[in-house]
């Protein structure tokens, strides 16, 4: 299937990030979020960013970015002349049930559902609509403009055109994609998470303190950061809701939620975006 038109739904962080890769690997993009504000927000931000592009490149290399256009949705409905819909909203099973019931309403049958969830299985999301075969999930990674992996998740229905598409799409987003079957977490989180997990547990019995921690991964392991770095980047409230999911899933204790990580996410301490988390920073000045 050629997809021509990007939907996204869900305009925060990993959304407004996925519609800017998209923008600029060519597709039409039409974004909607129930706060509006958030919506009107990654307009601003893809506008400016294609300025500060128009600057950088000549307008025929960006002819395939001019082409297309950003429309803001006043209301969900305003998607359904999209051919794929990328959904990232909350990582709240309910919501996001929600949400492929209401696509699935004002869609068009041929229009492919995808899901940028981070943990909650896809045929869970399939099951309320009546395309499960048109249904996947699409995860991206933290930050999106640089990261170059794609999981393309297949749930129990989902056909090989559907992926074939999305492998596609993928591709000309610049990301590898790699095929995997339905399960909690997938591969990346499932490995990521059980990782985080432990390093809260190591700081908690006072085995070793924050920077001794990412200090041993980065350099005994090589990896571009630490785990409690990583963790602030991703997210405390996103990674708790991630182990919950694979604890429910998997009912296996290397998934059990630390509770230093509850802990910090009550206290608001949810890293980067919050300013707090593992280590602290500076917050973007309020416009
Ligand atoms: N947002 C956007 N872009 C960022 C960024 C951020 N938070 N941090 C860095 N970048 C960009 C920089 O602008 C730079 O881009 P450029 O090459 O075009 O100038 C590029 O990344 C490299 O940045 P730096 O050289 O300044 O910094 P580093 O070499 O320290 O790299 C990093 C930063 C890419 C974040 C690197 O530390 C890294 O790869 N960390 C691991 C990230 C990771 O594992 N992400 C996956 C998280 S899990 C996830 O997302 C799943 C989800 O379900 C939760």
């Amino acid at each position: 299937m050629k997809v021509k038109i990007i939907g996204i739904t869900g305009t925060g962080l990993m959304g407004s990030a996925i519609a800017e890769k998209a923008l600029l690997a060519g597709y039409s993009i039409r974004l909607y979020d129930v706060q509006k504000e958030h919506a009107e927000a990654c307009m601003k931000k893809l506008n400016s960013r294609l300025q500060s592009l128009m600057k950088k490149f000549t307008a025929s290399d960006l002819s395939n970015v001019q082409q297309n256009t950003v429309t803001l949705c006043r209301d969900i409905a305003g998607l359904n002349e999209c051919d794929l819909i990328i959904e990232a909203v909350n990582e709240e099973i309910e919501l996001k049930r929600k949400v492929f019931t209401e696509l699935d309403k004002i869609c068009p049958p041929h229009v492919i559902l995808a899901s940028n969830t981070s943990a909650i299985p896809v045929s869970k999301l399939a099951e309320v609509t009546s395309r499960p075969d048109k249904v996947a999930g699409l995860h991206f990674f933290n930050p999106v403009s640089v990261m170059k992996l794609v999981e393309i998740i297949a749930g129990r229905e989902t056909s090989d055109d559907t992926i074939h598409t999305l492998e596609h799409v993928a591709k000309q987003m610049g990301k590898t994609a790699v095929c995997i079957k339905d399960a909690p977490g997938f591969v990346a989180n499932r490995l990521l998470v059980s990782m985080i997990n432990e390093a809260c547990r190591v700081l908690s019995e006072g085995i070793a303190d924050r920077d001794t921690i990412d200090t041993v991964m980065r350099l005994g392991a090589n990896y571009p950061m630490g785990p409690l770095a990583l963790a602030d980047l991703m997210g405390l409230d996103v990674c708790l809701k991630i182990m919950e999911f694979l604890y429910a899933g998997l009912q296996d204790e290397r998934y059990r939620p630390p509770l230093l990580l509850k802990q910090m996410v009550a206290e608001g301490k949810l890293g980067r975006k919050t300013g707090k988390g593992f280590y602290e920073y500076p917050l973007p000045p309020q416009k």
